[in-house]
């Protein structure tokens, strides 16, 4: 088990298309549980591969109270999208600090593949659908700042480039 470095925003890294899992093998199952570690030593409720500079599709995820039900989604696809919206204040690990007001979905459905490469499906609601949604807009190589206007989002980028010039946090 390894904590991996997260990509902080603005790193162009982070734009980065991932590609489809191919390969169920022990590298992807040690790739999963480091994430997952990652994120719960960040604190964070997900946490996508995109993040830690490994471009194939994978996220990690875990919204419960008690912080002990680790998911791993594999090559997830949204398959349904309620046309109902909602805006929840979304963070992120590569982007520490912010927190936002993004619209999302308020239901979808997603199919994807677990770590033996068995499909499953799935239906999320509210926080759950949202933080999939975000994570999956990593694999697209999407920052949730992007949703932001202009002016937000070329404040938080000055800020994040600011603090990286002079070596310290934003
Ligand atoms: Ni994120």
């Amino acid at each position: 088990m390894a904590l991996l470095p997260i990509l902080c925003y603005p790193d162009a890294r982070l734009h980065t298309v991932a590609k489809p899992v191919s390969a169920f093998d022990h590298d992807l199952e040690v790739l999963a549980k480091d994430m997952l570690e990652t994120m719960y030593d960040s604190n964070g409720i997900g946490l996508a591969a995109t993040q830690v500079d490994v471009h194939l599709r994978l996220i990690v995820m875990d919204t419960s109270e008690e912080r002990h039900d680790p998911w791993v989604l594999i090559n997830p696809e949204i398959t349904e999208k309620s046309d109902e919206m909602l805006i929840a204040e979304e963070g992120c690990l590569s982007v520490p600090g912010i927190f936002d007001g993004v619209e999302r979905a308020k239901e979808i459905r997603v199919s994807y593949l677990d770590l033996k490469g068995e499909r499953h499906s799935l239906h999320a609601t509210e926080l759950i659908a949202v933080c999939i949604q975000h994570e999956m807009d990593h694999l697209i190589g999407r920052v949730f700042v992007e949703y932001l206007s202009p002016l937000k989002r070329s404040r938080i980028k000055n800020k994040f480039l600011k603090a990286q010039r002079h070596n310290t946090t934003p």
